[in-house]
């Protein structure tokens, strides 16, 4: 049986690890072929090889998506592969260790910002361009139930997301005519490397058991999780009617 995004192109950013290694896994499960779009080089080359091995197709490009020339070549080395692009979950960003405003200084609102935030911008430029030359596609953004529902201590990473958010809403719209959906997925503290920064910079069970309490469910968000939620939203099938969400995955977070 072919899978629910047979024969999809996508590029995914972030894909070494974490999230958007989640999301690569249930892609190609769904029959999509990937390319991992990666600042990391060996993780991400490592992860298109392990991929590959598994029978899928998928390839591999260094990318620093806070770069708009990075972010265009890893585009045309996607079309280049592949033929073209039909779907982009623009994942990659960076996390924030948490501190008081009197402690947040500028250089992590630029880190934040070049990242989190003009990262997306440039994925989603070089993606639309690429969408109106085929006459649609769609576009998946991982931001966080942060935008949502802030936090105290994690300012920079909360006005990143929120903004994240804001520009999907915005860009869904302006495209809503044209064939092109935009969602963003909105995870809540996950089991990825990234929590580590979440917890000041190493990982610890008991932080790890403070973030699990805190989530209704009990439970931290999994990079399968993300994963099923991005081939949801990348169906056309399923989730053809949506766009401009801001879809919690959360275990009942934001509610
Ligand atoms: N982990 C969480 O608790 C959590 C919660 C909500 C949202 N998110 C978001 O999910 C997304 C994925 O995070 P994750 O938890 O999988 O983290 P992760 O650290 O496991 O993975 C992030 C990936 O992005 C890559 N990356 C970082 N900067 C990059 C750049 N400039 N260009 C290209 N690639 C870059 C890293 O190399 C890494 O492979 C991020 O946008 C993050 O903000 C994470």
């Amino acid at each position: 049986m072919k899978g629910r995004l047979f024969d999809r192109i996508a590029l995914v950013t972030g894909g070494a690890s974490g999230f958007g290694a989640g999301i690569a896994d249930c892609f190609v499960r769904e029959g999509a072929k990937v390319m991992i779009a990666d600042i990391n080089e060996p993780a991400g080359r490592h992860k298109a090889e392990a991929l590959q091995h598994a029978g899928h197709s998928a390839s591999f490009v260094q990318t620093d998506v806070s770069k708009a020339d990075s972010v265009r070549q890893a585009v045309a080395a996607c079309v280049d592969s592949f033929g073209r692009l039909d779907t982009m979950v623009a994942n990659a960003g960076i996390g924030q260790r948490p501190c008081p405003i009197a402690e947040l200084d500028e250089s992590e609102l630029t880190r934040q910002f070049d990242t989190n935030v003009k990262g997306v911008v440039f994925c989603c430029k070089e993606a639309v361009a690429q969408f109106r030359e085929r006459g649609g596609g769609n576009i998946v953004i991982t931001a966080s139930g942060i935008a949502l529902t802030p936090r105290p201590r994690l300012l920079a990473y909360a006005a990143a997301k929120g903004a994240v958010v804001a520009f999907a809403k915005g860009l869904a719209l302006e495209l809503a005519d044209e064939g092109i959906r935009v969602n963003a997925l909105c995870p809540a503290v996950g089991d990825t490397p990234m929590i580590a920064e979440f917890m000041g910079g190493a990982v610890n069970e008991a932080g790890k058991a403070q973030f699990r309490e805190a989530l209704p469910m009990g439970r931290l968000i999994t990079p399968r999780d993300v994963g099923e939620a991005a081939v949801f939203m990348a169906s056309d099938i399923e989730s053809g009617a949506i766009t401009g969400s801001a879809f919690p995955v959360d275990a009942g977070r934001c509610v």
